[in-house]
């Protein structure tokens, strides 16, 4: 239980970790929370520094959602090798929960970081590297299905909503366990709520597509 608590923290920890805000600090001496969107996170990045730091910070995080999961797996490994797993417990049936409840601290992590003051991105990308080693398959639908409607709308933020609404479909019809059932439906419902401002820009006509700057600062 003791390393459940800890690979639940540190999974917040790993995803607190402000991989946008420090780039664009770093290469434009600016806070990206004061540009744009005011996220953190890599669409913003994209708006402000471009094609390559963007796609940089689209990797890291996504590899903060795999590298938190990675843990569960190598935990549950190393307890089971260990013999620390007591007989009573089923760890079969304990595993996707913990990788649930990981991937939600990772995801609140990256949105409310610890070093940002609770602020940061929309966790989109870190959600990505969750799905994907949760479940490639699963991943690289969602994946998908964000891929083709950024390529017909030319919008990040309608295709993020699309790719959380996607998720716990692609988990019922995969027969995923209840943990990931439920991981899709509170993941993909925090990612929307997180793009309430780009909701209204949306039904107002003015969010900007790929490459182009916001016309509203934060
Ligand atoms: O990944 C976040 C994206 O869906 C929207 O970002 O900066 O346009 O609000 P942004």
């Amino acid at each position: 239980l003791t390393g459940c608590v800890a690979i639940v923290v540190i999974a917040y920890l790993l995803g607190s970790f402000p991989t946008g805000y420090i780039a664009v600090k770093q290469l434009k001496g600016i806070d990206i929370r004061e540009v744009g969107s005011g996220s953190t996170g890599a669409t913003n990045v994209l708006r402000t520094l471009g094609k390559g730091p963007g796609a940089f910070v689209l990797v890291l995080d996504s590899l903060k959602g795999v590298l938190a999961i990675a843990l569960v797996y190598w935990l549950f490994n190393f307890a089971a090798n260990q013999n620390l797993i007591p007989p009573t417990v089923d760890a079969k049936l304990w595993q996707p929960w913990i990788v649930t409840l990981t991937g939600l601290a990772a995801i609140l992590g990256h949105s409310k970081s610890i070093f940002l003051g609770f602020t940061g991105g929309k966790s989109v990308a870190i959600s990505l590297g969750i799905l994907l080693a949760m479940n490639w398959q699963v991943g690289l639908a969602t994946a998908g299905v964000f891929a083709v409607c950024a390529a017909i709308s030319r919008i990040v933020s309608l295709s993020s909503i699309m790719g959380a609404i996607a998720v716990p479909i692609f988990m019922l019809v995969t027969h995923q366990p209840l943990p990931y059932i439920l991981f899709g439906i509170a993941g993909g419902l925090y990612v929307i709520l997180r793009h309430r401002t780009n909701i209204e820009r949306l039904f107002a006509g003015t969010e900007p597509k790929i490459g182009q700057k916001l016309t509203t600062e934060p």
